[in-house]
């Protein structure tokens, strides 16, 4: 399958080929690029250095960013920005190696640790997506394409400090739902919890409004984080509305995944979002996806469950069957997290 990266710079490429042609939905949303329809933004500072008022601030806010959006922006989370710029470089590096190259690192099964590709599910997709990805288990086990050089080395910097960003928020994010600090990371066996790092390239696309770069889904994990090189794209659903995300510069895009849905019983909901092509530049982002461990049979907070009132809406599933369900269908909206529901 050739890279959308090779497709998109064949010389006098004019219109996007049919296999990759949308038919724009006319019952699709609108999108809204008005400014108050902008998700919400944490500063975290104060979650370590803050006193105990203003660390319940935090949380208080964070815990209405869940409820109202399920998706916020994060800024003075403490990750570098040199490491953040490093990391995208290194991803776009990685796109540059020739196909033959990439090949290698192809993969062949949804949980091979290392597996580059384009499109979501080249196999299932019925239209192909304007996308190329790689992604990479970085956790529990370390993983890491060999090339380019100096890949490894800036990869495994930058997931320690977004696994310690992920497990400060599902912290805070506990404590918001009345659960202990580390209900999460003892429920969800978080010291061995998959961390899969995901990088997209979208070149530039003749014509935007026919192809999609990501359709619209959730993430299977409980949080991710998302940065991108400054290029917009991203598109959430809100209230009925597409809202473009226009993303303060080295914040963090955070977003709530299936499985916090499931965990806090559907108080904290995954959010449907896309991701849009354009004409003029090549946009890459990098998603760290964190979630349990493989072996954990994720279900309702027991705590959070009361029969009379609010029983369990989810049933439980093992983390590593709803991963292979999820990557080996087509991307479809909510639809596995349907299959769960009680
Ligand atoms: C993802 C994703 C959005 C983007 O990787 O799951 O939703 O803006 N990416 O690339
Ligand atoms: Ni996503």
């Amino acid at each position: 399958m050739i890279s959308i990266k090779k497709l998109a710079e064949s010389p006098g490429l004019t219109s996007v080929p049919p296999t990759y042609t949308f038919t724009p939905n006319p019952n699709d949303h609108p999108v809204s690029d008005d400014p108050k329809d902008s998700i919400p933004v944490i500063d975290f500072a104060l979650f370590t250095s803050g006193t105990l008022d203003q660390r319940s601030k935090l949380v208080h806010d964070l815990g209405k960013a869940c409820q109202d959006w399920g998706f916020f922006m994060v800024i003075n989370h403490g990750v570098p920005e040199s490491q953040m710029k490093a990391m995208i470089k290194a991803c776009g590096e990685f796109f540059n190696l020739t196909e033959e190259e990439k090949q290698e690192f192809a993969g062949k099964h949804v949980l091979d640790p290392i597996r580059c590709g384009t499109s979501f599910n080249a196999s299932a997709d019925k239209v192909l997506f304007w996308r190329d990805f790689l992604k990479v288990f970085v956790h529990p086990k370390f993983h890491s394409p060999t090339t380019p050089s100096g890949f490894r080395e800036i990869l495994l910097e930058y997931s320690k400090r977004t696994r310690k960003l992920t497990l400060d928020l599902l912290e805070g994010i506990s404590v918001s739902l009345g659960l202990e600090d580390g209900y999460m990371e003892k429920a969800m066996n978080l010291e061995s919890g998959l961390q899969i790092l995901a990088a997209n390239l979208y070149p530039p696309c003749p014509e935007p409004e026919v192809a999609m770069g990501m359709p619209s889904h959730s993430d299977h994990g409980l949080l991710t984080l998302l940065i991108h090189n400054g290029i917009s794209g991203l598109q959430v659903q809100h209230k009925g509305k597409w809202i473009n995300v226009n993303s303060i510069p080295n914040a963090f895009v955070v977003n709530i995944g299936d499985h916090l849905e499931i965990v806090s019983n559907g108080r904290y909901k995954s959010v449907l979002h896309r991701a849009t092509v354009n004409e003029k530049a090549t946009r890459i982002s990098i998603a760290t996806v964190y979630g349990p461990s493989l072996d954990t049979v994720v279900s309702p907070a027991p705590e959070l469950v009361y029969l009379e009132t609010n029983p369990p809406a989810f049933k439980g599933m093992k983390y590593r069957e709803y991963l292979e369900m999820q990557q080996s269908n087509k991307l479809d909206g909510k639809s596995c997290l349907h299959h769960l529901k009680v």
